[in-house]
């Protein structure tokens, strides 16, 4: 049989591995990460959170060893989940939150950076993102930004250096801007929740924060979380958000979204943040542990494509082994 040849026109980029570095166009940094973290006034020691491996919620005293080790591996920007004892109606107590950030921030000072949570749904007995009208029906979406405004006050007197709102009411980001740079807080940035999809990948986020919805009559976060039906809807929200003074656009989850990550990407010209939530991160662990994937290779791979859609910051559960697995062990 003759020997037919054919020519190398792609292969020779990928013929080694000094080639394929040389070349790559993605080139990713463990600086770009967000770690977060979560912290419960009721634990007496941490516990572990079903199929988040890895990740712990801490309590007071823990979670300032839990980022002590973070920054000895080369992290450090924290995304903080604080989980308040006391569920209520309204008038919630965000001393909790406030103590928390002040502990860190008396500790670690700059050398940490630190966006808090900006949401009701582990304050509030329904579970809700928001408070709820008389009937319970829907929630009442002013009511709920003026809740925001005075949480996003107390987190910023504490030392956050970033408020970031996942609560998905209309309107909160101008408020919220607003009331900072009324208080004087002019450099304390908003990193919105702004294409928040309401998706079935919380799950284990929702475990960690004891935040599913219980309520009878609005059972799911449909009508303020945007629809993986609605790409417009996705896009017309980030817009506003950057309208009304965001200063990063979050797009969540991240994978199943990374449309609207690269339709932002070209069409705002500001910093684009994606997160890999819970139930994405824990799908990388399952395999992993099934050893159908290597898990340090299958996170990076995902990192990778975020950051070709368009992701400047990446929030994820493995951002503590970033510096790790990109540098000292440089996975391929
Ligand atoms: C709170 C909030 C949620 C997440 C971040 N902030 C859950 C939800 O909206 O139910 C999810 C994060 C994750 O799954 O990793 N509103």
């Amino acid at each position: 049989m003759e020997q037919i040849k054919y020519s190398s026109t792609q292969r020779r980029l990928r013929s080694n591995l000094h080639m394929r570095d040389l070349t790559a166009n993605v080139k990713i940094s463990h600086k770009s990460f967000i770690q977060p973290i979560f912290v419960e006034e009721a634990l007496e020691s941490p516990r572990a959170i079903q199929g988040l491996k890895g990740i712990n919620v801490d309590t007071l005293e823990t979670v300032i060893e839990t980022i002590a080790l973070d920054i000895q591996q080369g992290v450090h920007k924290f995304l903080l989940f604080p989980v308040p004892n006391k569920k209520l109606e309204n008038s919630f107590d965000f001393s909790f939150a406030a103590e928390v950030i002040q502990k860190i921030k008396k500790t670690y000072s700059d050398n940490i950076w630190i966006a808090a949570d900006l949401c009701l749904c582990s304050y509030t007995n329904s579970g809700h993102c928001g408070i709820l009208n008389h009937d319970h029906s829907q929630l009442n979406n002013d009511q709920s930004v003026q809740e925001l405004v005075k949480y996003a006050i107390v987190l910023a007197k504490a030392g956050a250096d970033c408020i970031a709102p996942s609560d998905m009411m209309d309107g909160r980001i101008a408020a919220i801007r607003k009331s900072l740079d009324q208080f004087g807080f002019d450099q304390i940035s908003i990193m919105s929740y702004a294409a928040k999809f309401s998706s079935q990948f919380y799950g284990p986020f929702r475990d960690a924060c004891h935040s599913s919805p219980n309520s009878t009559k609005l059972k799911d976060r449909k009508t303020y979380q945007i629809s993986p039906f609605n790409q417009k809807d996705a896009i017309a929200s980030a817009l506003r958000d950057e309208q009304e003074g965001a200063d990063i656009l979050m797009v969540k989850p991240a994978c199943l979204y990374q449309d609207i990550i690269s339709t932002l990407h070209s069409i705002s010209n500001k910093p684009i943040a994606a997160y890999h939530v819970s139930g994405e991160y824990a799908s990388i662990e399952l395999l992993a542990e099934q050893g159908l994937v290597n898990r340090a290779a299958a996170h990076i791979e995902v990192w990778a494509a975020l950051q070709r859609s368009g992701a400047d910051i990446i929030i994820s559960y493995a951002a503590r082994h970033a510096y790790r697995w990109l540098v000292l062990e440089e996975q391929e």
